[in-house]
């Protein structure tokens, strides 16, 4: 009994962390200030530009680079306290320091994000995004910054020991995913397509309510990039990642389609920092090499 209250609690705590009860955005650098406007016109001067107010401060110099993000996802984003931080969260805030421009996240639903690009809402994705040609045809890819891979969890004393024992017993076990995620999509394809079809995949809007479930017998399996299953692992009892690797993806930041110029930035920023080692030491922050 206090087992399982000690295992729920984990659970919730990792729910908590996940941050479905935080506030939706978070500001990494500083606040934008007011320069006051100019409050005399000089006769002869041109007075429109001299009364309008002039909301620019030094640190915002380059203008503000929104980041759409799924703040639920560790190491890649996630919260501590009130803060989002992670791998992606560090990257973007460098490249955002190397452009000049003053980085705010916006959290929401990982369905949204690519959403939030295309409509403009944000500047650049980074979510652990993995780049497909489907995403592709909706908004525009930088270079890679890292790989990931899909992995399956299940309880330590599960009948599921590989990615085989689902393929092999469609329509026997309820997968957990996180909804629209390449996970997700994966799973929900038809078996004859490697996907064990839509009727036994559950979509949960995040991943750590995904594991919940599977804590509490509702799923067997939850399929989820490599990184944030060792993560939720580690935070809840009773659960293992599966060594069989399921499919391997690249990660990289999405921009609205059509914007060459961010995207060259992004790119030229990206390569700067891959080649000084920045992006290596941030990943190595957060991800213990074995
Ligand atoms: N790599 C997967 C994808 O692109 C999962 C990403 C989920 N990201 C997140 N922040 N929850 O679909």
């Amino acid at each position: 009994m206090i087992a399982v209250l000690l295992a729920l609690t984990f659970v919730f705590a990792l729910a908590a962390c996940a941050g479905s009860s935080k506030p939706a955005e978070t500001t990494a650098a500083a606040e934008t200030t007011t320069t006051a406007a100019a409050s005399e016109t000089t006769a002869g001067t041109d007075t429109t530009a001299a009364a309008s107010s002039d909301t620019t401060s030094a640190a915002a110099a380059g203008g503000t680079l929104t980041m759409a993000t799924s703040a639920d996802f560790p190491p890649y984003e996630f919260y501590d306290g009130d803060k989002i931080v992670g791998i992606d969260a560090e990257i973007a805030a460098a490249i955002a320091q190397k452009l000049g421009m003053e980085l705010k996240i916006e959290d929401m639903d990982f369905d949204s994000v690519i959403p939030a690009i295309q409509s403009g809402k944000a500047d650049i994705a980074m979510s652990g995004l993995t780049v497909t040609d489907e995403r592709k045809l909706t908004v525009d890819f930088s270079d890679s910054y890292a790989t990931g891979v899909q992995a399956i969890v299940v309880p330590e004393k599960s009948p599921i020991t590989s990615a085989d024992d689902l393929a092999k017993n469609v329509g026997k076990y309820k997968i957990g995913v996180q909804l629209a995620t390449t996970g997700d999509i994966y799973a929900s394809d038809t078996p004859e397509k490697g996907g064990f079809g839509s009727d036994n995949v559950e979509e949960y809007s995040k991943g750590a309510d995904a594991i919940l479930a599977l804590t509490s017998g509702k799923i067997d399996a939850v399929i989820i990039d490599k990184e944030p299953a060792k993560a939720f692992v580690a935070a809840n009892s009773g659960l293992k990642v599966l060594d069989s690797a399921y499919v391997s993806e690249d990660y990289a930041i999405a921009v609205q389609k059509g914007n060459t110029e961010l995207l060259g930035k992004v790119n030229d920023a990206l390569k700067g920092l891959i080649a000084d080692g920045t992006v290596k030491s941030i990943v190595d922050k957060y991800i213990t090499a074995k």
